[in-house]
């Protein structure tokens, strides 16, 4: 048996140092180590000897057994580690490089010019308030006093849903919600929101864009709070080198209602009085937004008696502004989604 022992293990050493493949190693374990393997099967005929031999032969079948098992862990380990050297050769992966970082987005160029409109509102106490994008015709015409078949329709060509509903032209309607909402309170908020107008696509028109609205209702307030709040925003967003320019102008939900321009950046570049180019059409002024005191006839469909208060209110285009401060020429790159345009903002 001895002699059988020696063969076995000497077999087992020889087969196991010409494995050259970790897939290999399962199959000479099962044959030598494993429950049916051959050293198991030599300690079973171990009751077959006499009692004299028997501890003998146990002994040394066990040391064998030990022998094994240590030299199946180090070829085990030295195979594991030719074969990731290898592999790291075929693969040409150079581990010690640093990682390729991830593209992270960031906001879109309209986001990030509400975010500085927010911002700038917010320091002179305005709050943000969010009103439907489905308006009925009664809150986007109505009740801001334009009334059925009255011309001054005409100013906002208009997506119908269906005979009484509208996307919302303009975010107007969301003074009239505020309003009742907050009637009999002081009121001072900023509405933003996207809006709709059933226009011609062209650079300078989509057929959705972004507003913020403005609304002021208090107690005593008059044209020169306007006047002051709007100012402020147009030095705090676009540079206080620029002069702020108010015009009367007619809208249906203010009285009086003026438009205010800004100079146009053509005659800061040079220093200069504003000259024109072809951005402000060659007047030297853009128009910001159109504004006004809230017309009576507004304040008393929000709830608030016109003897007692009065307001101003304010709309201005969101995307035209950002056109204006980074130079674009287009306004549908705004939802084009092309990542070549957005990305650079
Ligand atoms: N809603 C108007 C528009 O979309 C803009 C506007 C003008 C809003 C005067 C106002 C305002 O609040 O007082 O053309």
């Amino acid at each position: 048996m001895l002699e059988q022992i020696n063969m076995l293990r000497e077999k087992g050493q020889n087969e196991l140092n010409a494995l050259n493949s970790t897939d290999q190693l399962p199959e000479w374990y099962y044959r030598y180590l494993g429950r049916k393997g051959d050293l198991t099967s030599l300690l079973k005929q171990l009751g077959t000897l006499s009692s004299e031999e028997r501890p003998a032969m146990g002994k040394v079948i066990n040391e064998v057994k030990q022998e094994l098992q240590e030299s199946f862990e180090l070829r085990q380990k030295t195979l594991r580690e030719t074969n990731l050297s290898q592999q790291l050769e075929i693969d040409d992966l150079d581990v010690t490089l640093p990682g390729r970082p991830c593209t992270t987005g960031h906001l879109h160029l309209t986001t990030q010019t509400l975010r500085r409109i927010y911002k700038i509102f917010q320091e002179m106490g305005f709050q943000v308030y969010e009103a439907p994008e489905v308006e009925s015709d009664e809150f986007n015409f109505q009740l801001l006093n334009i009334p059925e078949y009255h011309p001054a329709r005409d100013m906002w060509d208009t997506f119908w849903v269906n005979d009484e509903v509208v996307l919302r032209t303009h975010t107007s309607p969301g003074q009239i919600w505020a309003m009742r909402e907050y009637y009999p309170e002081p009121i001072r908020v900023i509405l933003p929101g996207k809006c709709y107008r059933f226009e011609q696509i062209t650079p300078r028109s989509e057929h959705q864009f972004f507003q913020v609205e403005g609304l002021a209702i208090g107690k005593n307030i008059r044209l020169t709070d306007l006047i002051g709040v709007m100012s402020e925003f147009a030095h705090k967003m676009y540079g206080v080198e620029r002069k702020v320019r108010f015009r009367g102008s007619y809208f249906p939900f203010t009285e009086p209602s003026i438009e205010i321009d800004m100079s146009c950046s053509c005659g800061e570049e040079d220093g200069t009085e504003s000259s024109g180019c072809r951005l402000c059409k060659y007047t030297g002024w853009l128009e910001v937004a159109g504004a006004g005191m809230v017309h009576p006839a507004v304040l008393r469909n929000g709830g608030y008696d016109p003897e007692e208060w009065s307001g101003f209110a304010f709309g201005m285009g969101v995307e035209r502004p950002a056109l204006l401060k980074h130079n674009i020429d287009d306004i549908r790159y705004f939802y084009g989604n092309d990542l070549r345009f957005l990305q650079q903002f």
